[in-house]
Protein backbone atom coordinates (compact mmCIF):
# COMPACT_ATOMS: atom_id res chain seq x y z
CA UNK A 1 0.00 0.00 0.00
CA UNK A 2 1.18 3.35 -0.93
CA UNK A 3 1.89 5.46 2.04
CA UNK A 4 0.99 9.15 2.30
CA UNK A 5 3.42 11.51 2.68
CA UNK A 6 3.61 14.12 5.47
CA UNK A 7 5.77 16.12 3.77
CA UNK A 8 7.76 16.55 7.49
CA UNK A 9 11.13 15.19 7.77
CA UNK A 10 11.96 13.56 11.66
CA UNK A 11 15.52 13.02 13.30
CA UNK A 12 15.95 10.21 15.38
CA UNK A 13 18.86 10.27 17.87
CA UNK A 14 19.62 6.56 18.85
CA UNK A 15 21.88 5.72 21.94
CA UNK A 16 24.48 3.13 20.60
CA UNK A 17 23.91 -0.18 22.50
CA UNK A 18 21.83 -2.90 20.60
CA UNK A 19 19.24 -2.88 23.06
CA UNK A 20 18.68 0.85 22.40
CA UNK A 21 19.08 1.50 18.47
CA UNK A 22 16.82 -1.86 17.65
CA UNK A 23 13.71 -0.16 19.54
CA UNK A 24 14.62 3.26 17.80
CA UNK A 25 14.99 1.68 14.40
CA UNK A 26 11.14 0.03 14.91
CA UNK A 27 10.10 3.63 15.96
CA UNK A 28 11.66 4.83 12.99
CA UNK A 29 9.88 2.55 10.96
CA UNK A 30 6.38 2.97 12.40
CA UNK A 31 6.76 6.99 11.76
CA UNK A 32 8.01 6.00 8.32
CA UNK A 33 4.88 4.06 7.87
CA UNK A 34 2.83 7.03 9.13
CA UNK A 35 3.94 9.15 6.87
CA UNK A 36 7.53 11.20 7.93
CA UNK A 37 10.87 10.99 5.74
CA UNK A 38 13.03 9.74 8.18
CA UNK A 39 16.81 10.53 8.94
CA UNK A 40 19.05 9.07 11.51
CA UNK A 41 21.81 11.14 13.30
CA UNK A 42 23.86 8.80 14.98
CA UNK A 43 27.45 8.01 16.54
CA UNK A 44 30.72 6.53 14.69
CA UNK A 45 30.60 4.25 17.57
CA UNK A 46 28.31 1.32 16.61
CA UNK A 47 26.85 2.79 13.83
CA UNK A 48 23.90 1.10 12.38
CA UNK A 49 23.86 -0.59 8.98
CA UNK A 50 22.15 2.08 6.47
CA UNK A 51 21.93 -0.75 3.43
CA UNK A 52 19.23 -2.29 5.55
CA UNK A 53 16.96 1.15 5.37
CA UNK A 54 17.37 2.29 2.54
CA UNK A 55 14.33 4.40 2.89
CA UNK A 56 16.02 6.25 5.76
CA UNK A 57 18.66 9.02 5.68
CA UNK A 58 21.46 8.31 7.42
CA UNK A 59 23.82 11.02 8.78
CA UNK A 60 26.71 10.42 11.34
CA UNK A 61 28.49 13.07 13.81
CA UNK A 62 32.05 12.25 15.24
CA UNK A 63 31.39 10.99 18.65
CA UNK A 64 34.99 12.09 19.41
CA UNK A 65 35.63 8.64 20.96
CA UNK A 66 39.03 7.02 20.54
CA UNK A 67 39.10 3.02 19.87
CA UNK A 68 40.22 2.65 23.42
CA UNK A 69 37.10 4.20 25.05
CA UNK A 70 34.92 3.21 22.57
CA UNK A 71 36.13 -0.27 23.79
CA UNK A 72 34.85 -0.10 27.00
CA UNK A 73 32.61 -2.38 28.83
CA UNK A 74 31.08 0.15 31.17
CA UNK A 75 27.92 1.37 29.04
CA UNK A 76 27.10 4.07 32.06
CA UNK A 77 30.75 5.52 31.28
CA UNK A 78 30.49 5.03 27.56
CA UNK A 79 26.87 6.93 28.01
CA UNK A 80 28.41 9.76 30.25
CA UNK A 81 31.12 10.47 27.04
CA UNK A 82 28.84 10.81 24.34
CA UNK A 83 27.18 13.44 26.46
CA UNK A 84 29.61 15.19 27.42
CA UNK A 85 31.76 15.17 24.01
CA UNK A 86 28.50 15.19 21.11
CA UNK A 87 26.71 18.63 21.62
CA UNK A 88 28.72 20.53 19.18
CA UNK A 89 29.17 17.55 16.32
CA UNK A 90 25.42 16.96 16.75
CA UNK A 91 24.61 20.71 16.80
CA UNK A 92 27.17 21.14 13.56
CA UNK A 93 25.23 18.01 11.67
CA UNK A 94 21.68 19.47 12.57
CA UNK A 95 22.52 22.69 11.21
CA UNK A 96 23.52 21.61 8.01
CA UNK A 97 20.33 19.54 8.07
CA UNK A 98 17.67 21.92 8.82
CA UNK A 99 19.11 24.34 5.90
CA UNK A 100 19.26 21.19 3.33
CA UNK A 101 16.27 22.20 0.99
CA UNK A 102 17.02 18.96 -0.68
CA UNK A 103 15.01 17.61 2.61
CA UNK A 104 11.67 17.71 3.76
CA UNK A 105 11.43 20.41 6.61
CA UNK A 106 11.91 19.30 9.93
CA UNK A 107 9.55 18.58 12.27
CA UNK A 108 11.15 17.76 15.47
CA UNK A 109 14.18 15.58 17.04
CA UNK A 110 13.26 12.41 18.78
CA UNK A 111 16.42 11.54 20.92
CA UNK A 112 17.15 8.35 23.23
CA UNK A 113 16.23 9.60 26.84
CA UNK A 114 20.01 8.70 27.93
CA UNK A 115 21.45 10.93 25.36
CA UNK A 116 20.37 14.00 27.92
CA UNK A 117 22.94 16.24 25.78
CA UNK A 118 20.16 16.65 23.16
CA UNK A 119 17.92 18.70 24.97
CA UNK A 120 20.58 22.01 24.99
CA UNK A 121 21.36 21.27 21.25
CA UNK A 122 17.77 21.16 20.48
CA UNK A 123 17.00 24.38 22.51
CA UNK A 124 19.54 26.55 20.82
CA UNK A 125 18.09 25.45 17.17
CA UNK A 126 14.48 25.38 18.44
CA UNK A 127 14.12 22.43 17.61
CA UNK A 128 11.18 20.39 19.63
CA UNK A 129 12.74 17.25 21.59
CA UNK A 130 10.68 14.86 21.92
CA UNK A 131 12.42 11.91 23.50
CA UNK A 132 12.22 7.94 23.14
CA UNK A 133 12.54 5.78 26.22
CA UNK A 134 13.66 2.46 25.37
CA UNK A 135 13.10 0.81 28.77
CA UNK A 136 9.69 0.12 30.43
CA UNK A 137 7.29 2.61 32.74
CA UNK A 138 7.78 0.94 35.43
CA UNK A 139 11.86 0.71 36.04
CA UNK A 140 10.98 4.60 34.84
CA UNK A 141 8.82 5.50 37.45
CA UNK A 142 11.66 4.16 40.13
CA UNK A 143 14.49 6.32 38.37
CA UNK A 144 12.31 9.23 38.42
CA UNK A 145 11.97 8.72 42.15
CA UNK A 146 15.39 8.40 43.13
CA UNK A 147 16.03 11.60 44.85
CA UNK A 148 13.23 10.21 47.17
CA UNK A 149 14.45 6.92 47.76
CA UNK A 150 17.56 8.64 48.85
CA UNK A 151 16.35 10.62 50.75
CA UNK A 152 14.67 7.91 52.19
CA UNK A 153 17.54 5.91 53.00
CA UNK A 154 17.09 3.29 50.51
CA UNK A 155 20.05 4.64 48.15
CA UNK A 156 22.49 3.55 47.91
CA UNK A 157 21.48 0.08 48.42
CA UNK A 158 22.95 -1.79 51.42
CA UNK A 159 23.00 -5.53 50.51
CA UNK A 160 22.07 -6.91 54.36
CA UNK A 161 18.36 -4.49 53.48
CA UNK A 162 17.70 -6.08 50.67
CA UNK A 163 14.54 -7.86 51.73
CA UNK A 164 12.94 -4.94 53.19
CA UNK A 165 10.05 -3.69 51.33
CA UNK A 166 10.21 -0.15 49.62
CA UNK A 167 6.99 1.28 50.83
CA UNK A 168 6.68 4.11 48.27
CA UNK A 169 6.78 1.85 45.51
CA UNK A 170 5.05 -2.06 46.11
CA UNK A 171 5.79 -4.41 45.36
CA UNK A 172 9.65 -3.83 45.00
CA UNK A 173 11.71 -4.67 48.09
CA UNK A 174 15.44 -3.10 48.32
CA UNK A 175 17.19 -5.83 46.16
CA UNK A 176 14.76 -4.91 43.47
CA UNK A 177 16.39 -1.54 43.02
CA UNK A 178 18.39 -0.73 40.17
CA UNK A 179 21.93 -0.80 40.60
CA UNK A 180 24.94 -0.99 38.03
CA UNK A 181 28.57 -2.70 38.42
CA UNK A 182 30.47 0.50 38.05
CA UNK A 183 33.70 2.10 39.63
CA UNK A 184 31.59 5.04 40.48
CA UNK A 185 28.20 4.08 42.19
CA UNK A 186 27.50 8.23 42.52
CA UNK A 187 27.87 8.69 38.51
CA UNK A 188 25.56 6.19 38.01
CA UNK A 189 22.90 8.42 40.50
CA UNK A 190 23.94 11.53 38.77
CA UNK A 191 23.57 10.06 35.31
CA UNK A 192 20.14 8.82 36.17
CA UNK A 193 18.53 12.22 37.58
CA UNK A 194 19.91 14.43 35.34
CA UNK A 195 17.95 11.48 32.31
CA UNK A 196 15.00 12.61 34.37
CA UNK A 197 15.21 16.19 34.32
CA UNK A 198 16.38 16.55 30.75
CA UNK A 199 12.96 14.17 29.91
CA UNK A 200 10.56 16.18 31.69
CA UNK A 201 11.93 18.90 29.56
CA UNK A 202 11.20 17.45 26.45
CA UNK A 203 7.69 18.14 24.73
CA UNK A 204 6.60 14.66 25.19
CA UNK A 205 7.64 11.24 25.90
CA UNK A 206 7.18 7.68 23.83
CA UNK A 207 7.10 4.72 25.04
CA UNK A 208 7.82 1.16 24.17
CA UNK A 209 5.35 -0.32 26.35
CA UNK A 210 1.34 -0.48 26.43
CA UNK A 211 -1.28 0.99 28.44
CA UNK A 212 -2.62 -2.60 29.37
CA UNK A 213 0.74 -3.67 30.62
CA UNK A 214 2.08 -0.92 33.16
CA UNK A 215 -1.20 1.17 33.56
CA UNK A 216 -0.02 2.19 36.90
CA UNK A 217 3.51 3.49 36.17
CA UNK A 218 1.90 5.45 33.24
CA UNK A 219 -0.53 7.09 35.18
CA UNK A 220 1.80 7.93 38.14
CA UNK A 221 3.72 9.27 35.35
CA UNK A 222 1.50 11.39 33.61
CA UNK A 223 0.64 12.54 37.27
CA UNK A 224 4.35 13.59 37.81
CA UNK A 225 5.55 14.94 34.20
CA UNK A 226 3.68 17.69 33.16
CA UNK A 227 4.44 16.94 29.28
CA UNK A 228 2.42 14.07 27.42
CA UNK A 229 2.42 10.46 27.08
CA UNK A 230 2.54 8.32 24.46
CA UNK A 231 2.73 4.76 25.08
CA UNK A 232 2.60 3.31 21.55
CA UNK A 233 4.64 -0.31 21.83
CA UNK A 234 5.10 -3.07 21.40
CA UNK A 235 7.06 -1.27 18.87
CA UNK A 236 8.32 -4.80 16.78
CA UNK A 237 4.34 -5.86 16.59
CA UNK A 238 3.69 -2.63 14.67
CA UNK A 239 4.75 -3.85 11.50
CA UNK A 240 4.36 -7.17 9.69
CA UNK A 241 7.54 -8.99 9.29
CA UNK A 242 7.79 -8.27 5.41
CA UNK A 243 8.23 -4.54 6.38
CA UNK A 244 10.67 -4.92 9.23
CA UNK A 245 14.45 -4.84 8.34
CA UNK A 246 17.26 -6.92 10.91
CA UNK A 247 18.01 -4.19 13.80
CA UNK A 248 20.48 -6.73 14.92
CA UNK A 249 23.97 -5.66 15.26
CA UNK A 250 25.65 -8.98 15.00
CA UNK A 251 24.42 -11.54 12.84
CA UNK A 252 22.22 -14.50 14.06
CA UNK A 253 22.71 -18.00 13.99
CA UNK A 254 19.64 -19.06 11.73
CA UNK A 255 20.36 -22.92 12.38
CA UNK A 256 18.74 -22.87 15.69
CA UNK A 257 15.64 -22.95 13.67
CA UNK A 258 15.83 -26.14 12.04
CA UNK A 259 16.95 -27.61 15.03
CA UNK A 260 13.61 -25.78 17.06
CA UNK A 261 11.65 -27.21 14.43
CA UNK A 262 12.48 -31.46 15.72
CA UNK A 263 11.74 -30.29 19.04
CA UNK A 264 8.19 -31.17 20.90
CA UNK A 265 5.93 -28.25 21.04
CA UNK A 266 6.77 -25.94 24.77
CA UNK A 267 9.43 -28.15 25.11
CA UNK A 268 12.79 -26.02 25.05
CA UNK A 269 13.98 -23.74 27.34
CA UNK A 270 15.50 -20.35 25.71
CA UNK A 271 18.22 -18.91 27.44
CA UNK A 272 19.48 -14.99 26.27
CA UNK A 273 20.73 -12.79 28.89
CA UNK A 274 20.95 -9.81 25.49
CA UNK A 275 23.94 -7.73 24.40
CA UNK A 276 25.75 -6.31 27.37
CA UNK A 277 24.99 -8.06 30.39
CA UNK A 278 28.30 -9.89 31.91
CA UNK A 279 27.41 -13.03 34.12
CA UNK A 280 30.61 -14.51 36.75
CA UNK A 281 32.41 -18.04 35.73
CA UNK A 282 30.92 -19.18 38.59
CA UNK A 283 27.34 -18.00 37.39
CA UNK A 284 28.08 -19.78 34.34
CA UNK A 285 28.80 -23.06 35.55
CA UNK A 286 25.87 -23.49 37.69
CA UNK A 287 23.90 -22.43 34.70
CA UNK A 288 25.25 -25.25 32.73
CA UNK A 289 24.91 -28.10 35.23
CA UNK A 290 21.37 -26.92 35.67
CA UNK A 291 20.63 -27.00 32.25
CA UNK A 292 22.42 -30.59 31.85
CA UNK A 293 20.45 -31.91 35.19
CA UNK A 294 17.11 -30.49 34.30
CA UNK A 295 16.99 -33.49 31.29
CA UNK A 296 14.65 -30.38 29.31
CA UNK A 297 15.75 -29.85 26.02
CA UNK A 298 17.71 -26.32 25.84
CA UNK A 299 18.24 -23.17 23.03
CA UNK A 300 21.62 -21.16 24.89
CA UNK A 301 22.92 -17.73 23.88
CA UNK A 302 26.20 -18.19 24.61
CA UNK A 303 27.49 -14.70 23.51
CA UNK A 304 31.32 -14.40 23.02
CA UNK A 305 31.80 -11.89 25.99
CA UNK A 306 29.04 -13.32 28.29
CA UNK A 307 31.53 -14.22 30.81
CA UNK A 308 34.37 -11.24 30.11
CA UNK A 309 37.67 -11.83 28.07
CA UNK A 310 35.93 -15.05 27.02
CA UNK A 311 35.94 -15.79 23.46
CA UNK A 312 33.47 -18.46 23.38
CA UNK A 313 32.98 -21.94 24.48
CA UNK A 314 36.24 -22.31 26.97
CA UNK A 315 34.22 -21.38 30.11
CA UNK A 316 32.10 -23.93 29.84
CA UNK A 317 33.01 -27.24 32.05
CA UNK A 318 34.74 -29.94 30.44
CA UNK A 319 33.01 -32.38 28.23
CA UNK A 320 29.56 -30.18 28.43
CA UNK A 321 28.47 -30.35 25.00
CA UNK A 322 29.46 -33.69 24.16
CA UNK A 323 27.30 -35.20 27.03
CA UNK A 324 24.28 -33.29 26.02
CA UNK A 325 23.75 -35.61 22.98
CA UNK A 326 21.44 -33.35 21.23
CA UNK A 327 19.46 -31.98 23.74
CA UNK A 328 20.78 -28.46 23.65
CA UNK A 329 22.15 -26.23 20.87
CA UNK A 330 24.14 -23.34 21.94
CA UNK A 331 24.92 -20.47 19.68
CA UNK A 332 26.67 -16.86 19.72
CA UNK A 333 23.40 -15.02 19.05
CA UNK A 334 20.00 -16.11 17.63
CA UNK A 335 17.30 -14.71 15.74
CA UNK A 336 15.39 -13.92 19.25
CA UNK A 337 12.11 -12.84 17.74
CA UNK A 338 11.51 -16.14 15.72
CA UNK A 339 13.07 -18.29 18.54
CA UNK A 340 10.40 -16.84 20.37
CA UNK A 341 7.47 -17.28 18.32
CA UNK A 342 8.46 -20.86 17.84
CA UNK A 343 6.06 -23.19 18.86
CA UNK A 344 8.69 -25.58 20.25
CA UNK A 345 9.74 -22.40 22.93
CA UNK A 346 8.20 -23.17 26.24
CA UNK A 347 10.19 -20.44 28.78
CA UNK A 348 12.74 -17.80 28.29
CA UNK A 349 15.56 -17.92 30.68
CA UNK A 350 16.45 -14.75 30.50
CA UNK A 351 18.28 -11.10 32.60
CA UNK A 352 15.08 -9.23 31.84
CA UNK A 353 16.47 -6.45 29.44
CA UNK A 354 12.99 -4.80 28.72
CA UNK A 355 13.32 -5.83 24.95
CA UNK A 356 13.78 -9.20 26.13
CA UNK A 357 11.11 -8.92 28.38
CA UNK A 358 8.54 -6.90 26.34
CA UNK A 359 9.06 -9.80 23.28
CA UNK A 360 8.18 -12.68 25.68
CA UNK A 361 4.95 -10.73 26.59
CA UNK A 362 4.24 -10.62 22.66
CA UNK A 363 4.48 -14.00 22.21
CA UNK A 364 2.88 -15.28 25.61
CA UNK A 365 6.33 -17.17 26.74
CA UNK A 366 7.13 -17.94 30.66
CA UNK A 367 9.91 -16.34 31.97
CA UNK A 368 12.41 -17.48 34.12
CA UNK A 369 14.13 -14.31 35.32
CA UNK A 370 17.62 -13.64 36.29
CA UNK A 371 18.14 -9.49 36.09
CA UNK A 372 21.64 -8.59 36.36
CA UNK A 373 21.96 -4.88 37.03
CA UNK A 374 20.19 -1.48 36.67
CA UNK A 375 16.07 -1.46 35.17
CA UNK A 376 16.17 -5.68 34.72
CA UNK A 377 15.33 -5.61 38.35
CA UNK A 378 12.43 -3.87 38.69
CA UNK A 379 11.12 -5.69 35.44
CA UNK A 380 11.76 -9.07 36.65
CA UNK A 381 9.66 -8.21 40.18
CA UNK A 382 7.20 -7.13 37.45
CA UNK A 383 7.21 -10.54 35.78
CA UNK A 384 7.12 -12.69 39.01
CA UNK A 385 5.24 -10.88 41.34
CA UNK A 386 2.76 -8.22 39.39
CA UNK A 387 2.14 -10.02 35.78
CA UNK A 388 2.92 -13.51 37.40
CA UNK A 389 4.10 -14.91 34.35
CA UNK A 390 7.27 -16.07 35.18
CA UNK A 391 9.62 -17.13 38.46
CA UNK A 392 12.76 -15.63 39.61
CA UNK A 393 16.25 -17.30 40.47
CA UNK A 394 18.80 -16.16 42.52
CA UNK A 395 21.64 -14.41 41.30
CA UNK A 396 24.06 -16.65 43.11
CA UNK A 397 22.55 -20.10 41.92
CA UNK A 398 23.44 -22.89 44.28
CA UNK A 399 23.44 -26.36 42.73
CA UNK A 400 20.09 -27.86 42.12
CA UNK A 401 18.16 -24.57 41.92
CA UNK A 402 18.48 -23.96 38.19
CA UNK A 403 16.42 -27.73 37.68
CA UNK A 404 13.74 -26.84 40.62
CA UNK A 405 13.16 -23.69 38.73
CA UNK A 406 12.89 -25.41 35.05
CA UNK A 407 10.77 -28.13 36.73
CA UNK A 408 8.93 -26.02 38.11
CA UNK A 409 7.88 -23.76 35.20
CA UNK A 410 7.75 -26.50 32.56
CA UNK A 411 6.29 -29.09 33.87
CA UNK A 412 4.17 -28.75 37.24
CA UNK A 413 0.97 -27.45 37.43
CA UNK A 414 2.49 -23.80 38.82
CA UNK A 415 4.09 -23.80 35.59
CA UNK A 416 0.75 -23.99 33.68
CA UNK A 417 -1.20 -21.41 35.29
CA UNK A 418 2.10 -19.36 34.76
CA UNK A 419 1.47 -20.05 30.83
CA UNK A 420 -2.20 -19.51 31.14
CA UNK A 421 -1.76 -15.90 32.39
CA UNK A 422 1.25 -15.51 30.25
CA UNK A 423 -1.28 -16.41 26.62
CA UNK A 424 -3.61 -13.89 27.95
CA UNK A 425 -1.28 -10.97 28.92
CA UNK A 426 0.21 -11.81 24.83
CA UNK A 427 -3.70 -10.77 23.54
CA UNK A 428 -3.74 -7.76 25.61
CA UNK A 429 -0.74 -6.93 23.42
CA UNK A 430 -1.96 -7.92 20.36
CA UNK A 431 -5.14 -5.90 21.13
CA UNK A 432 -3.61 -3.01 21.78
CA UNK A 433 -2.25 -2.57 18.35
CA UNK A 434 -5.53 -3.28 16.45
CA UNK A 435 -7.44 -0.62 15.11
CA UNK A 436 -9.15 1.51 18.29
CA UNK A 437 -6.92 -0.14 20.49
CA UNK A 438 -4.85 1.63 22.63
CA UNK A 439 -1.68 1.82 21.35
CA UNK A 440 -2.82 2.88 18.10
CA UNK A 441 -4.64 5.70 19.80
CA UNK A 442 -1.72 6.98 21.06
CA UNK A 443 0.21 6.90 18.11
CA UNK A 444 -2.33 8.86 17.00
CA UNK A 445 -1.91 11.44 19.07
CA UNK A 446 1.47 11.49 18.83
CA UNK A 447 1.48 12.26 14.86
CA UNK A 448 -1.18 14.98 15.74
CA UNK A 449 1.30 15.78 18.24
CA UNK A 450 4.29 16.37 15.62
CA UNK A 451 2.06 18.27 13.48
CA UNK A 452 1.22 20.70 16.00
CA UNK A 453 4.52 21.63 17.41
CA UNK A 454 6.71 21.47 14.73
CA UNK A 455 9.55 23.56 14.24
CA UNK A 456 8.65 26.85 12.36
CA UNK A 457 11.46 27.96 10.75
CA UNK A 458 12.92 30.82 11.78
CA UNK A 459 12.98 34.41 9.71
CA UNK A 460 16.91 34.28 10.00
CA UNK A 461 17.24 30.93 8.45
CA UNK A 462 17.30 30.53 4.81
CA UNK A 463 17.22 26.60 2.89
CA UNK A 464 19.77 26.60 0.75
C1 LIG B 1 20.02 -3.06 27.41
C2 LIG B 1 19.86 -3.20 28.91
O1 LIG B 1 20.63 -4.26 29.40
C3 LIG B 1 18.45 -3.37 29.30
O2 LIG B 1 18.36 -3.45 30.71
C4 LIG B 1 17.63 -2.23 28.82
O3 LIG B 1 16.28 -2.46 29.18
C5 LIG B 1 17.79 -2.09 27.34
O4 LIG B 1 19.15 -1.99 27.01
P1 LIG B 1 20.15 -5.64 26.53
O5 LIG B 1 20.89 -6.06 27.73
O6 LIG B 1 20.79 -5.92 25.25
O7 LIG B 1 19.67 -4.13 26.59
O8 LIG B 1 18.77 -6.46 26.63
P2 LIG B 1 17.40 -6.34 25.91
O9 LIG B 1 16.71 -5.08 26.23
O10 LIG B 1 16.68 -7.58 26.23
O11 LIG B 1 17.74 -6.29 24.36
C6 LIG B 1 18.37 -7.33 23.67
C7 LIG B 1 17.85 -7.37 22.26
O12 LIG B 1 18.71 -8.19 21.50
C8 LIG B 1 16.44 -7.94 22.15
O13 LIG B 1 15.70 -7.18 21.23
C9 LIG B 1 16.66 -9.33 21.60
O14 LIG B 1 15.63 -9.79 20.73
C10 LIG B 1 17.95 -9.20 20.84
N1 LIG B 1 18.69 -10.46 20.85
C11 LIG B 1 19.27 -10.91 22.00
C12 LIG B 1 18.79 -11.17 19.69
O15 LIG B 1 18.24 -10.77 18.65
N2 LIG B 1 19.50 -12.32 19.70
C13 LIG B 1 20.10 -12.81 20.81
O16 LIG B 1 20.73 -13.86 20.72
C14 LIG B 1 19.98 -12.08 22.01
Amino acid sequence: MERERKGLSLVLIPSPLQGHIAPLLELANILYCSGFSIIISHTLFNSPNPSAYPHFTFVPFSDELSQSEASTSDPLHLTNLINLRCAHPLSRCLSHLLSDPSLDPIACLISDAALHFTRSVCDSLHLPRLVLRTGGASSFLVFSLFPLLRSRGYLPIEESRGEEAVAELPPLKVKDLPKIETKDPEAFYEFVCRMVDELKLSSGVIWNTFEELESYALEKLTLEFSIPIYPIGPFHKHLTSGSLASTALMTPDESCIPWLDTQEPNSVVYVSFGSIAAITQTQLVEMAWGLANSKQAFLWVLRPGLVPGSQWLEPLPDGFIESLGGRGHVVKWAPQGQVLSHPAVGAFWTHNGWNSTLESVCEGVPMICMPCFADQKVNAKYVSDVWKVGIQLPNELQRGEVEQAIQRIMVEDEGKAIRERALQLKEKADLCLQQGGSSRRSLDRLITHIFSSRRQTHPSEKRE
